[in-house]
């Protein structure tokens, strides 16, 4: 949970032999579910700017994209990306 009524899922990764099978919806899901019952209503995603896996599967989900900013975890003198997309739940 980032805010009250918001949560924020940073990463997901689904074994590459395994894509394409639905898992990776049924992760994100369990995920929304549990920010549900925190009281999240908005739920956020970070994903790297450039990353064709990860942005086509979270539009197919709902999620529209936002803002840039300075990827999590990031080191300071790396300057890598992330977009923030979001949804509401
Ligand atoms: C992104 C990721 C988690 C998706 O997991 P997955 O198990 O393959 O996804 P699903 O099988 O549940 O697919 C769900 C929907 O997204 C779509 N989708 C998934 N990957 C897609 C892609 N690369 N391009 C277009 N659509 C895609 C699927 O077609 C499906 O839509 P449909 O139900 O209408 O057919 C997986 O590709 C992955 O681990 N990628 C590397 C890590 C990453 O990019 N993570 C996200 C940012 S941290």
């Amino acid at each position: 949970m980032i805010s009250e009524s918001e949560g924020e899922l940073y990463v997901l990764y689904v074994e590459p032999t395994r894509k394409y099978q639905g898992i990776g919806t049924l992760l994100l899901d369990a995920v929304t579910q549990e920010l549900k019952e925190l009281g999240a209503d908005v739920q956020w995603v970070s994903v790297a700017k450039g990353n064709q896996m990860g942005i086509p599967f979270y539009e197919s989900l709902g999620f529209r994209f936002y803002e840039e900013k300075k990827a999590y975890a990031s080191l300071e003198d790396e300057d890598r990306v992330a977009l923030r997309y979001k949804r509401s739940i």
